[in-house]
């Protein structure tokens, strides 16, 4: 029999970490060919976890341009993806996730007639503006795919109330697969300023946020309850590795780049970022990925939103929404900063995103629609 030809097809550095450990997975699997096509919509960042997996592309797009809008991300991958699939012609391909990149892939893979399998479906919001144009993208996705992949039951349950049920599996998180390669004991930072931050006797709060809905006075907000925080608190440290948008560095560089005690750095390698978190006191973010692999180290997270795809960890106890107010963040720091009560609540190590073998149970779904296989086991994850 040919081997099923299976092709995977990311743009952006959460993309590229989630997909990597599948990637990967699918090509050790026998009666699997797997390509691997990038259309490049992050340059460096996607470089960057590409090298940390070691996996070099069969394809790569190269559609990023600074600035660049939503519509000329669709429109450049769309045009580029024409050839590539008429050339390699798999008999699936797979997107990830709720990028401009996920919802071009999957179109033009349905102009190919080429049947898709969505990894991390069903996750939402219900407002299409929060995150935009992350919820849009994940339901149009969902909509053009066949084969969906949830990381929890409560996403299979999304998916069941939009009349989506056939060919839904619950498999966990490809992230939580993706940390057994990268977190380690005793883990060596290249970065100088991180192994300071290891030895030198504070409080390490790590602060991302990136996204679109908080440019303007949320991205501000936040900014300003920063300030707050280490003026209030000197045994704390922000380090904040900054998202190489024009839009989010030529805020945040003016705004925090001479205060004592926050430590802004560029992006960091995958390995280095997780094991950052592993050593953190706490997590400020509104990061999507980041809310799924902190409560996994038992670290606290604050998320830095109005609203999360992502109720399970909150359930859990580990992750509070912070919202984007000035002093309602810098509140509810402080609150885990004072109290150890507070704190020892929401430290405690969870998984509600997987058990590390998310990859497996995708593949094996893959081979029983193909009729190569029997029908997968499923994670039981709530
Ligand atoms: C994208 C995704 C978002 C995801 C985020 C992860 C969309 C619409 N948005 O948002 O869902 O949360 O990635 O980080 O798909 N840039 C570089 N080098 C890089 C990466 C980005 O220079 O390696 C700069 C470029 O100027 C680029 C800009 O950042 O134009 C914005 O990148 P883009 O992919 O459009 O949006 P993100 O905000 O990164
Ligand atoms: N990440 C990284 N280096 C950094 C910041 C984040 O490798 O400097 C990783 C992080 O561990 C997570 C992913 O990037 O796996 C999240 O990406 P991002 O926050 O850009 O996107 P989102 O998850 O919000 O879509």
């Amino acid at each position: 029999m040919e081997p099923l030809r299976v092709m995977t097809v990311f743009g952006t550095r959460p993309e590229a970490i989630k997909m990597a450990p599948l990637v990967l997975a699918l090509k050790e699997r026998e009666g699997i060919d797997c390509v691997c096509c990038v259309t490049g919509q992050h340059r460096e960042m996607l470089d960057s976890a590409l090298k940390i997996f070691g996996i070099s592309p069969d394809y790569d797009l190269s559609i990023m341009q600074p600035g660049q809008s939503l519509s000329s991300i669709v429109s450049r991958t769309l045009h580029g993806l024409d050839d590539v699939l008429n050339e390699a012609a798999p008999d699936l391909v797979l997107v990830h996730g709720d990028t401009s990149t996920t919802f071009a892939g999957a179109l033009s893979s349905f102009y190919h007639k080429i049947m898709v399998g969505h990894v991390e479906a069903g996750l939402r919001t219900y407002d299409r503006y929060s995150p935009y144009p992350e919820e849009m993208n994940r339901t149009l996705t969902g909509d053009l795919s066949s084969l969906h992949f949830c990381p929890t039951g409560q996403n299979r349950k999304n998916l069941a109330a939009e009349g989506i049920s056939a060919d839904v599996f619950v498999t966990g998180n490809t992230v939580i697969d993706a940390m057994k390669y990268t977190v380690k004991d005793n883990f060596e930072f290249f970065s100088p300023v991180l192994r300071d931050l290891k030895n030198n006797g504070r409080r390490t709060i790590l602060l991302t946020a990136h996204r679109r809905e908080n440019y303007g006075q949320p991205m501000q907000n936040i900014l300003d309850a920063i300030v707050d925080i280490v003026t209030e608190f000197e045994d704390v440290d922000v380090v904040y590795p900054v998202h190489l948008s024009p839009s989010v560095q030529s805020v945040v560089y003016p705004a925090l780049g001479d205060i004592e005690r926050v430590h802004l750095i560029d992006p960091l390698d995958v390995d280095e970022l997780h094991n950052l978190m592993a050593q953190s006191y706490l997590v400020l973010t509104d990061s999507g990925g980041l809310q799924e692999e902190a409560p996994s180290l038992g670290v606290p997270v604050l998320v830095l939103r109005r609203e999360t795809e992502r109720p399970e960890a909150v359930k859990a106890g580990t992750v509070k929404m912070a919202g984007v107010e000035r002093q309602a963040i810098y509140d509810m720091t402080a609150e885990l900063l004072t109290s150890s009560v507070s704190y020892e609540k929401m430290s405690r190590s969870v998984n509600p995103y997987g058990d590390g073998h998310a990859c497996r149970r995708i593949i094996d779904a893959i081979l029983w629609k193909f009729d190569r296989g029997g029908r997968p086991e499923e994670w039981s994850g709530e």
